[in-house]
């Protein structure tokens, strides 16, 4: 993807700007999220350190498909700093709502855009970036983006939700026991471990759209539904990273089978296999 980016001059006084923006923001996620995983309660803070690493990860997917996407260095370091921030109000979320779940407290992406505004690190940015970077955020938790939108915003929001994706699967896959169930009931919102699929579930897949939350009633519903975000992927190189590590596949074979599985899968196969043909 080659795009227009105004934002920065490619002068190598430019690109060390930016890595200096990245290395100081790095120092601030470090400090900030050491403060929450000293929590006394072990598991909270074993959660908060897996939120950690995913910000971790999804900064290293961001600049891998930035990197795919031959964009400039600069922009590369721009989709990594984006992704490392991503979703640093989740740590504040649990702290003052004890969960992770938006619904039942409040949007962590606003969470976040409010809480990089107080940093002097970010307000220092300029503000054609800020915007830039908030939005891209802003646009991680939402449904689905505009394709309309400003198209650095596009692109920045695309490859977060890419990256992001990808490590959500990832860590979902190898948090599967070998039942089918995963580590931390958690993880699949705490439904019933029932085979039984919901008719909404199976349908959005059929019309290629991600499955909703509200339709999700078992843990078969939330496989699929993990499974039904690949419509919403962006770039060939993610449908790669997620072929490569067979993300969909063993989802899928940590499933008890019948006729509506078999053919939804049937169906993400082709989508994904249609993404390679060209
Ligand atoms: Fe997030």
């Amino acid at each position: 993807m080659k795009h227009q980016n105004k934002y920065f001059c490619r002068t190598m006084e430019e690109l060390s700007i930016v890595n200096e923006h990245l290395v100081t923001a790095r120092d601030f996620f470090e400090k900030y999220t050491a403060g929450f995983l000293n929590h006394p309660d072990r598991e909270i803070a074993d959660l908060m350190a897996l939120r950690r690493e995913h910000s971790l990860k999804v900064s290293k997917l961001s600049g891998q498909i930035a990197t795919n996407l031959m964009l400039e260095e600069e922009d590369i370091l721009l989709a990594e700093f984006i992704g490392l921030l991503h979703d640093l109000g989740r740590f504040d979320q649990f702290q003052k709502y004890q969960t992770f779940d938006d619904d039942k407290s409040a949007n962590h992406a606003e969470l976040t855009v409010a809480l990089l505004s107080e940093q002097p690190f970010f307000t220092a940015l300029g503000e054609e970036k800020q915007a830039l970077i908030s939005r891209a955020i802003l646009n991680h938790n939402k449904d689905g983006i505009s394709l309309k939108d400003d198209k650095l915003v596009v692109a920045y929001s695309q490859i977060l939700r890419d990256a992001d994706k990808l490590d959500i699967w990832d860590y979902c896959v190898n948090n599967l026991k070998r039942d089918g169930s995963f580590k931390h009931s958690a993880i699949s919102l705490n439904l019933p471990a029932s085979g039984l699929v919901n008719d909404n579930v199976i349908r959005s897949i059929k019309n290629h759209k991600q499955a909703k939350r509200k339709d999700m009633q078992s843990v078969a519903d939330f496989k699929l539904m993990l499974m039904s975000m690949v419509f919403d992927l962006n770039f060939r190189v993610s449908f790669h990273l997620l072929s490569e590590k067979q993300l969909i596949k063993r989802l899928y074979e940590s499933m008890s089978k019948n006729d509506l599985v078999i053919d939804a899968y049937r169906e993400l196969r082709l989508y994904i296999e249609n993404k390679f043909v060209v």
